[in-house]
């Protein structure tokens, strides 16, 4: 926030992952001038699609409420006065927005004992490893992502899970695997993007799931990695 201040810029927080998460005891969101968060339906709170911007600036709320509006004034209704979109939410994606935003703490606790259950299943250090935790930041539980120390198994090991019934996820690619960004970035080195990319993988992770589920999800992870270290 200093750097940005003293270049006059403007932060954008991207909470897509994260409600309820604290940095130095704050809460993600109300840090930088502008907050995105993501209701989209792999999220901890879920609309199906679609997100929430939060700020603290009369006049940017309501340029952003007109831009989401096909950009027609506030003032005076079917006067157009940008070029908007039309990114409204409906009110019932709403409702549902907000019941689970009033369930949110017991969401967070219940997801903090599904990343501690699968971090206890887990906990072989030589086979595999999970996000590493920095003092100042308190996360929530998001994704179940392990990065396994052996390179070029984990399409093996997704293809193993689905024959287990386990619907697994790769990491995405690194950004400069993405072709608009090739030709910028061809021939630069990004060895832990990529590394951390493809070695990488989601286990299910959702409000829902249960310990026994987590325990045989587990255990077909670790089947496999044993037969492969
Ligand atoms: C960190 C981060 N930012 C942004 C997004 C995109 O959110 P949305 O699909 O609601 O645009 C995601 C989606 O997974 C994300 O993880």
């Amino acid at each position: 926030m200093e750097i940005a201040s003293r270049h006059n810029l403007y932060v954008i927080e991207d909470v897509a992952e994260a409600p309820g998460a604290l940095y130095k005891g704050r809460q993600l969101g109300g840090i930088g001038h502008i907050a995105c968060f993501s209701f989209f339906s792999n999220k901890i709170i879920t609309t199906g699609e679609g997100g929430m911007i939060a700020l603290d600036d009369a006049s940017l709320k309501d340029r952003i409420e007109e831009l989401r509006d096909h950009g027609m004034s506030k003032e005076k209704r079917y006067k157009h006065t940008h070029l908007g979109f039309n990114y409204r939410m409906t009110n019932m994606q709403a409702a549902v927005g907000l019941a689970q935003l009033e369930q949110l703490p017991k969401i967070l606790a219940l997801r903090e004992q599904q990343q501690r259950k699968y971090e206890s299943c887990l906990n072989h250090p030589e086979y595999l490893s999970f996000h590493p935790r920095f003092a100042a930041c308190q996360p929530v539980h998001w994704m179940m992502t392990i990065l396994l120390k052996r390179e070029n198994i984990r399409d093996a090991l997704v293809d193993y899970l689905r024959t287990k019934g386990i619907d697994s996820r790769q990491m995405i690619y690194p950004v400069h695997f993405a072709r608009p960004y090739q030709r910028r970035y061809r021939g630069g080195s990004f060895p832990n993007a990529e590394r951390i990319s493809l070695n990488c993988l989601h286990l299910p992770s959702a409000t829902g799931l249960k310990t026994e589920e987590i325990e045989y999800i587990s255990a077909c992870v670790m089947a496999f990695l044993r037969t492969r270290v």
